[in-house]
């Protein structure tokens, strides 16, 4: 039987990834709905080669423009809840948006009972509380995509024991910057914050991996999706027993360490082909490899400490984490802002860390009950960290 599949964020990393895993696999695979911002002419381009049932663009404004240039008989979706609307025809989502605005994914998809392939960790972290309840939906199933959360996700399936699992250890490559000193870094550019040893993706998450931030994330992420009491496999941690380990090859993706003394690790080379497909097939395995290890050729394997002091971005995480509430949704929205502002050249790479900690100091330590709440702080954090960020 093929299985569908529908893409939120097609135009981007993940998303042109996804494709060409389902291209792998035409017979067992079947790309339906197509999601994008603003990237028409990507998504014509996609939606040309791919011929799926329905197509859907963010930007209202080019709606003419897509149904002008769009092969005749695709079923076009715009506007804002349009992605939403698009995460319930498939059996599979793979949501591949970028930050805050992958939300209405996340929770369509888990609201319609489906499957949902996470990358948008930005959702998970903002609205954790939301996101659970919706994971409650007959149907709803979330496996994650994030390699470090796909490598957990498969190190925690060799456990029937929730109670033994001692730690999580997610690896962190340790960016471009790995290395260097709180002086050397206060110079960065945005060319050398975007040139990621390992890993070739969007913008947004390569500056987190720059500052950190992404690991950051990856941790209130790992808590959402294994801490208890939620955690679907089962682990009975929290933020006290995640630990972030820099390993600067991105060959192990992460690792859980059991009450016996054992530590399970997943290890392939770094490509989000491997995650994508695990997060498709699953339960099953995906048939084809992909960073499969030429176990002759392999070399070292190094690992170290992270260096919190020149890299704050990575305990303003543990800190909102354990905070709770809608502080990881402060935190996530102030990092957005402080991240784009860099992009746009307005602030210093250094400056990042420094525009999170005083939008913090503003948390106004309200509850993530419901999405009503989720979405006011997320807008109150980014009115903050404008604020702080004009003022830099
Ligand atoms: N790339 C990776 O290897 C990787 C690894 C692990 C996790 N992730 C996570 O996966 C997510 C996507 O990352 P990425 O690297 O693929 O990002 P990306 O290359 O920047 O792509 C982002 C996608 O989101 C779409 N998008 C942006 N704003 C939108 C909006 N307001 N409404 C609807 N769609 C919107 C973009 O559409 P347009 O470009 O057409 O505007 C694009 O298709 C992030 O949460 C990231 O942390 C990525």
């Amino acid at each position: 039987m093929v299985t569908t599949v529908a893409i939120a964020g097609s135009t981007g990393s993940i998303g042109v990834q996804t494709l060409e895993v389902v291209a792998d696999t035409p017979e067992d695979y079947r790309v339906v709905a197509l999601a994008a911002g603003s990237r028409l002419d990507d998504l014509i381009d996609q939606a040309e080669r791919v011929r799926p049932e329905v197509v859907a663009l963010a930007d209202e404004s080019r709606r003419n423009e897509l149904s002008e240039r769009l092969p005749a008989g695709i079923e076009i979706l715009s506007g804002p809840s349009a992605l939403a609307d698009l995460a319930t025809v498939a059996d599979v989502t793979v949501n591949g948006v970028v930050g805050f605005a992958g939300l209405p994914v996340t929770l369509a998809c888990l609201h319609a009972g489906k499957r949902l392939a996470l990358a948008n960790k930005e959702s998970l972290i903002a609205a954790g509380p939301v996101v659970q309840r919706a994971r409650r939906t007959p149907g709803a199933e979330l496996v994650p995509v994030d390699s470090e959360h796909a490598a957990l996700h498969q190190c925690l399936r060799a456990n029937t024991n929730p109670a033994r699992v001692a730690r999580l250890q997610l690896t962190a490559s340790g960016g471009p910057f790995r290395g260097r000193s709180s002086q050397e870094l206060a110079k960065v550019t945005i060319e050398e914050a975007l040139a990621h040893p390992t890993w070739s993706m969007g913008p947004k998450i390569t500056v987190d991996s720059s500052t950190l931030m992404n690991k950051g994330l990856e941790v209130i992420e790992a808590n959402e999706l294994f801490g208890a009491p939620a955690g679907e496999a089962g682990a009975h941690i929290g933020f006290d027993q995640i630990d972030v380990v820099v390993h600067p090859q991105s060959i192990i993706h992460s690792m859980v360490t059991y009450a016996d003394g054992s530590t399970i690790a997943q290890l392939s080379n770094p490509t989000m082909k491997l995650p994508i497909g695990y997060a498709l097939a699953y339960p099953d395995r995906f048939p084809i490899s992909y960073g499969g290890i030429d176990w002759s050729q392999a070399g070292r394997l190094d690992f170290e400490a992270p260096d919190r002091s020149a890299f704050p971005c990575l305990d303003l995480a543990y800190e909102a984490g354990r905070v709770g509430g809608t502080a990881p949704a402060w935190l996530s929205a102030a990092n957005e802002v402080a991240v784009e502002g860099f992009l746009q050249g307005h602030v210093r790479w250094a400056d990042i860390p420094i525009v999170i900690e005083e939008t913090m100091a503003k948390y106004d330590g309200q509850d993530a009950e419901n999405l009503d709440a989720v979405l006011t702080a997320d807008l109150s954090a980014r009115k903050y960290a404008e604020m702080v960020l004009s003022q830099r």
